[in-house]
């Protein structure tokens, strides 16, 4: 009985003193946890891009990357991977999901393979200015599509807007001036339906072609024109491949910041916290640098003595608004009129 008693009390001590000793480690590896990433073995976020290095998107991720270092003293290293040399327009939406890069920054339209919605960026005419797209970024119609249940189950993360700018149609045709010079022209488009559509409500034709191939699409003419922000246009030097640019502002190219949710949730606190703060003030160097590279890319473009532009009178554009009307009503319910009569009430 002594010996049965004895049992009893040995096996007692013995699982309060494991029980105190899972407790010690608990604690080790919380300290561990902060000591697990350091300026020798630093957290790498691998944030992925496909414009150049030049561009306002380029010079933001870099700037990221600074003032991640600066912030965390090098914890925290990000690889910024530009002008699609990791992941292309066709996979890097993939690479994100499968957690192969943590961080994307891609032209918004591009996220219609998860999310239709996205695609409000291209509807014609929408965003009246800078100003406009700015307080659509801070609004809560903003959130609601960053916030949605599509990016999570697809773990997902969206977590701020950066803008380009307004997109202008080039070809090396014949100068756009009227709705019928579009006619019988094909261009390239970036992704999705809505493009499609407003291509052929010109009477165009349209070719969906990744970022990183246009420039080779539209020297070999595969396409004869295409659309995007001066900044892109110039950064991309379409200068040497295109003839005609018209300035019709007909539709947006703006970006938004994606991670990986569960590796952005895997950080530690200590550190997502200084990571969270760069990516405040790089949003808001983005922000600024959009207005003033395109500002400056279309001096380039202008001064490039290749290029002839033709700057479009309000007629002009207001008769290739009218032209454009079939694309809202051909999509106004995939975008949701949530969204667009939100954005359109941001209007000042
Ligand atoms: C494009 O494909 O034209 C743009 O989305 C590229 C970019 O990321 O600005």
């Amino acid at each position: 009985m002594k010996k049965w008693l004895l049992l009893s009390v040995l096996s007692i001590m013995v699982v309060v003193l494991a029980a105190c000793g899972g407790d010690d480690d608990s604690k080790s590896s919380d300290s561990d946890s902060k000591d697990e990433y350091t300026a020798d073995k630093p957290l790498v976020i691998k944030f992925s891009h496909v414009t150049s290095i030049e561009s306002v998107k380029g010079k933001a991720a870099d700037e990221f990357a600074r003032l991640v270092d600066e912030k965390t003293e090098g914890r925290v290293k990000v690889e910024v991977y530009p002008s699609s040399q990791l992941y292309g327009d066709n996979d890097e939406l993939d690479a994100l999901v499968s957690g192969n890069v943590h961080m994307i920054a891609p032209s918004v339209t591009k996220m219609v393979k998860i999310d239709p919605r996205w695609q409000y960026v291209d509807m014609p005419f929408l965003f009246e200015d800078d100003e406009h797209v700015q307080a659509f970024f801070k609004s809560d119609v903003a959130q609601t599509i960053l916030n949605s249940d599509q990016l999570a189950s697809n773990d997902i993360m969206g977590i701020s807007f950066w803008g380009n700018g307004f997109k202008h149609f080039s070809n090396n045709k014949h100068p756009l001036v009227n709705v019928a010079d579009f006619k019988g022209l094909k261009f390239r488009a970036q992704a999705g339906k809505v493009l499609e559509s407003q291509f052929h409500a010109l009477d165009a034709g349209s070719a969906t072609i990744a970022f990183g191939e246009t420039y080779a699409a539209l020297q070999q003419g595969t396409v004869d024109g295409q659309e995007n922000t001066f900044n892109n246009f110039d950064t991309q030097k379409y200068q040497e491949v295109q003839k005609y640019l018209s300035t019709s502002a007909h539709g947006r190219l703006d970006y938004a910041i994606f991670v990986n949710k569960s590796f952005w949730e895997s950080i530690p606190e200590d550190l997502l916290a200084p990571v969270e703060e760069a990516l405040t003030e790089a949003t808001d160097l983005a922000n600024e640098l959009a207005a003033e590279e395109n500002a400056k890319s279309f001096e380039n473009i202008k001064n490039s003595g290749t290029v002839e532009v033709y700057e479009m009178t309000q007629e002009e554009r207001d008769a290739l608004k009218e032209a454009l009307q079939p694309v809202y009503e051909e999509f106004s319910e995939a975008i949701t009129t949530d969204l667009i009569e939100g954005i359109e009430a941001l209007k000042k």
